[in-house]
């Protein structure tokens, strides 16, 4: 197991992760600029291609749609960013990788029971990916060597925090609030076990 330093108590109490990204992770992104743009790219699609699944599967919830279809658009804008970056740094959209730790939280949604559960833990999955990209978009606009890139994903940074309390308050429009916030405390704590056992290239679990 990884050892972590202690969050830091303004990500904690905005984000309420309970550890952080390991530090070593920013390193290996100023090293290969391609291979975290590239993984950008790719969690941005998803990200999109979610919020569509979403607005397919629950589209009696017109609150959720209408508040996922600008959801999408902002998405898919981010993965034009982030694409033209690499373009314009001559690099290549490489392969999508495995997602350890999406499919890891995957594992944590409820499919069996009445919808009511399945539907929290659908908004809450995407409340904790969107809060935990939102964590290492700040330590990559705090730790990347280039000011240009830090400004980058700071940008990012603030549009993802707007995410993660968008799918939390979705949840809270159809389920009542103590059962959202039991259920994203227990997500919390799930996350953390994941992060803890994620290896530094988040590719594989311990
Ligand atoms: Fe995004
Ligand atoms: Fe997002």
């Amino acid at each position: 197991m990884e050892t972590h330093e202690p969050i830091s108590p303004d990500t904690r109490a905005i984000l309420g992760l309970h550890l952080p990204t390991d530090p070593r992770w920013v390193n290996l992104a100023g090293k290969s600029l391609e291979e975290i743009l590239s993984d950008h790219a790719y969690c941005e699609q998803k990200a999109a291609v979610s919020c569509i699944s979403l607005i397919q599967r629950y589209n009696q919830k017109e609150k959720l749609v209408i508040a996922l279809a600008p959801i999408v658009t902002e998405e898919w804008g981010h993965f034009r960013l982030v694409l033209a970056e690499l373009q314009k740094r001559n690099l290549k959209l490489g392969l999508q990788r495995k997602d350890a730790y999406a499919n890891a939280l995957f594992t944590f949604c409820q499919t069996g029971g009445a919808e009511e559960g399945r539907l929290l833990d659908q908004l809450l999955m995407m409340a904790m990916i969107e809060a935990r990209s939102c964590e290492r978009f700040k330590r990559l606009s705090e730790g990347l060597g280039d000011e240009y890139m830090r400004r980058f994903y700071r940008r990012f940074m603030e549009s993802e925090a707007g995410h993660y309390t968008l799918f939390i308050e979705l949840a809270e429009t159809y389920i009542d609030k103590e059962k959202v916030r039991k259920r994203w405390q227990e997500w919390l704590e799930y996350e953390a076990v994941i992060i803890s056992k994620l290896d530094v290239r988040g590719d594989r679990i311990h």
